[in-house]
């Protein structure tokens, strides 16, 4: 095997996809190829920026779907997908799920785990959080993803300051450059090279 086959997977706007998409247009990201962009939304703009980079890209909608999981399991096996990467994907996935992929499904999380994670923490909400507690310090945390929501063993983590005055959306702002857009391509680099040398044996 040359390169690991990623999936990425999404609900919005993108932006840490584009952020994979350029590291591996940049060489960042050299053991793996990002060969599927799976979104639960279809009006999600991260399914454009996968078009704009000529990657390939399915909808399954969650809602109203009791065979969500079932259809997801089904196209990444099709695919022969090795590693997927949930990138700002907004829906918490079942043992079974996890289980089927174990140790091949990695989350980038916008805080420092174990601060402000699991269960109805996501998106802006963890930045309110961050901020409502008043910690001085927060990041971005990648870690593998097991049937604990954010509880999977983590890979890489980043710190970035708090500044007096900041909101959540300029704190979300501050996160994902400094931190999510950089250690989420490095990751997935760290686990495709991994799955690669595992190949090779
Ligand atoms: C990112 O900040 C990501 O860390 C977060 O949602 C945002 C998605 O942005 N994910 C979570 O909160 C998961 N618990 P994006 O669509 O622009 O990458």
């Amino acid at each position: 095997m040359l390169h690991a086959r990623i999936a990425v997977l999404v609900s919005g706007g993108g932006t840490n996809l584009q952020a994979l998409i350029d590291a591996q247009h940049s060489g960042i990201i050299k053991s793996g190829e990002i060969s599927l962009v799976v979104s639960n939304k279809s009006d999600a703009y991260a399914l454009t920026r996968a078009a704009n980079a000529d990657i390939k890209t399915v909808v399954i909608e969650k809602k109203g779907n009791p065979f969500f999981e079932e259809q997801l399991i089904e196209k990444l096996d099709n695919e022969k997908i090795d590693i997927i990467v949930l990138a700002g994907f907004m829906c918490i996935l079942s043992e079974r799920f996890t289980r089927h992929f174990e140790n091949r499904i990695i989350n980038v999380h916008p805080s420092l785990i174990p601060s402000f994670c699991g269960e109805g923490f996501y998106g802006l909400k963890v930045h309110e959080a961050a901020l409502n507690y008043g910690v001085k310090v927060t990041g971005a945390t990648v870690h593998f993803v097991n049937e604990i929501p954010d509880g999977g063993k983590i890979i890489l983590q980043k710190a970035v300051e708090i500044k007096e005055g900041d909101t959540p959306e300029v704190l979300q702002k501050r996160v994902m450059e400094q931190a999510e857009w950089k250690i989420l391509p490095e990751a997935c680099e760290m686990v495709c090279k991994e799955i690669l040398k595992g190949e090779e044996k």
